[in-house]
């Protein structure tokens, strides 16, 4: 799965998009720093313990660099910014029976508005899975440099790699 590049110059307008989702009362947000084992506890029941782990980065940072999407006090999304590496956006996922909604647009736009905020102009997806939902939501690209796999792949850090 390659890493993606996307532009933050201009992203979709989600204003809509989150009126509908709060509409059908599912709201997109930070996660307070007392929700960090409530959210881990959905990304282990969801997802892995890799993306759990990824997560923690999140609530070390002030504000958290993190989005939920909440539906009767339950979590049924999450994305992750500025974890992974910094400039980075994911992990993110959506619990199944809550796909196809626009919740996982909603909760990356978001994401995506806080690496603005960061002073970002670009953005890296890391290991992005479905390559076809990042270039519908904002235009993604593929990067084409190496095997594709960036830091996945790397065994040793960059410093010591030589070219
Ligand atoms: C990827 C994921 C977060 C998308 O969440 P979602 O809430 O279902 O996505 P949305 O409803 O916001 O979809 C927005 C658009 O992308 C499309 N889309 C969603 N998932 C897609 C996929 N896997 N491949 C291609 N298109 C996809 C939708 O059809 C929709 O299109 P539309 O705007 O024309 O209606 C969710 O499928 C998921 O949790 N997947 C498993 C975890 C995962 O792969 N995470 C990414 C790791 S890099």
């Amino acid at each position: 799965m390659p890493d993606m590049l996307c532009s933050l110059a201009s992203l979709p307008d989600v204003t809509g998009l989150l009126a509908s989702l709060r509409g059908e009362g599912i709201s997109i947000r930070r996660p307070n720093p007392w929700e960090a084992s409530a959210v881990r506890r959905f990304v282990l029941g969801h997802f892995t313990e890799g993306w759990a782990d990824e997560l923690q980065v999140a609530f070390a940072h002030q504000p958290v660099t993190a989005f939920i999407a909440v539906r009767d006090k339950e979590i049924v999304g999450f994305a992750a910014y500025e974890c992974t590496r910094r400039n980075y956006f994911g992990p993110t996922g959506v619990a199944d029976e809550w796909r196809g909604k626009g919740i996982g647009k909603a909760l990356f736009v978001a994401a995506l508005m806080g690496l603005q905020d960061l002073g970002y102009a670009y953005a890296v997806i890391g290991d992005a899975g479905p390559v076809e939902f990042y270039r519908k939501a904002v235009g993604a690209i593929p990067i084409p440099i190496g095997d594709g796999r960036g830091i996945y792949s790397l065994a040793d850090d960059p410093k010591f790699l030589s070219r």
